[in-house]
């Protein structure tokens, strides 16, 4: 590979401002989430600052303070996605700090994994109200401030479990992630003349603070495995690099699409021992 192929992507978002949501485990040398290894490969690739929010106070302050020792430009700021106001504080935050927002990423997500008929109704409002209510807020409260940076990229955060039905648990979380997708392509068409393009990515089973319970149990981890085509679990640095592509002028001509990152598990049926048939 030559020097500026493999440079390709080494200052794609030079000048730029993320805001992420759900993003506090973001310590190198811990487990990250998606939110994690987006921020440090966004800034690694130029990006100017980040803005990381949550409700865990603790674990973003301390990131932010890695991120800062390493050099970048980043806040962390409390932020209940599903307080209206809170979401003003934050984007105002951001503008001030640094007169721009490009992208918002919202990750914030919550999953009980029970059945219809056990789960609690206040769990299940409150799944739906951080999915659904929650990016409604955070891309209102963005719009403007983006317009006026030129344009942006919201990358919502679904679920390969969007399309599918729950057959066994989290029932609430895949109708709430089916709520993204169709969030994400009115908020395509209605903020397309602003400059802003919307987009969802679908990940699979990517090993992170929010699946870390099933990854380390062997029974539950080799259950998923085994439906992997690919054959392993996702880091979140494959899904970063979608957020990424999707943050990018690269993908300039998608938006109200949905990327797919699910090691294959939609597609069908388990990996086969030897993929050619007999005759
Ligand atoms: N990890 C996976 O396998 C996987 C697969 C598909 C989808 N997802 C989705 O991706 C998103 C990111 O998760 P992750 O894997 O990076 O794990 P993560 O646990 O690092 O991120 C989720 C974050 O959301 C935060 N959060 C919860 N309620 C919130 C609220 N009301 N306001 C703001 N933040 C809140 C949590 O504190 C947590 O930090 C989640 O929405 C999850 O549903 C994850």
């Amino acid at each position: 590979m030559s020097n500026a192929s493999s440079n390709r992507f080494a200052n794609r978002f030079e000048g730029k401002v993320a805001l992420l949501t759900g993003s506090a485990a973001t310590l190198k040398g811990e487990l990250m989430g998606f939110g994690g290894a987006t921020v440090w490969r966004f800034l690694e690739e130029g990006g100017r600052g980040v803005v990381i929010t949550d409700v865990q106070d603790e674990i973003g302050e301390r990131s932010a303070a890695q991120l800062r020792d390493s050099g970048h430009d980043a806040i962390y700021m409390h932020l209940d996605v599903t307080d209206e106001d809170q979401w003003a504080v934050v984007a105002n935050a951001t503008m001030e700090h640094f007169g721009r927002i490009d992208i918002l990423v919202n990750i914030a997500g919550i999953l009980d994994p029970k059945s219809i008929l056990d789960i609690e109704t206040a769990v299940w409002k409150k799944t739906m109200e951080i999915s659904t209510v929650g990016i409604f807020l955070g891309t209102r409260a963005v719009a403007n401030p983006m317009e006026q940076s030129g344009g942006g990229a919201i990358i919502n955060l679904a679920s390969m479990a969007a399309k599918q039905g729950s057959g066994s648990y989290g029932s609430a979380y895949s109708f709430s992630r089916g709520g993204m997708l169709n969030f994400t392509m009115s908020s395509a068409l209605q903020l397309s003349s602003l400059g802003i393009r919307v987009n969802t990515i679908m990940p699979g089973w990517v090993h992170t603070p929010f699946t870390d319970y099933l990854y380390t149990d062997p029974e539950q981890s080799k259950f998923r495995t085994d439906r992997v085509p690919l054959g392993r679990w996702g880091e979140p640095e494959d899904i970063a690099a979608g957020i990424l592509f999707l943050a990018s002028d690269d993908a300039s001509y998608m938006t109200g699409a949905e990327l797919l990152m699910d090691g294959g598990v939609s597609a069908g049926s388990v990996r086969p021992a030897n993929p050619k048939s007999d005759d």
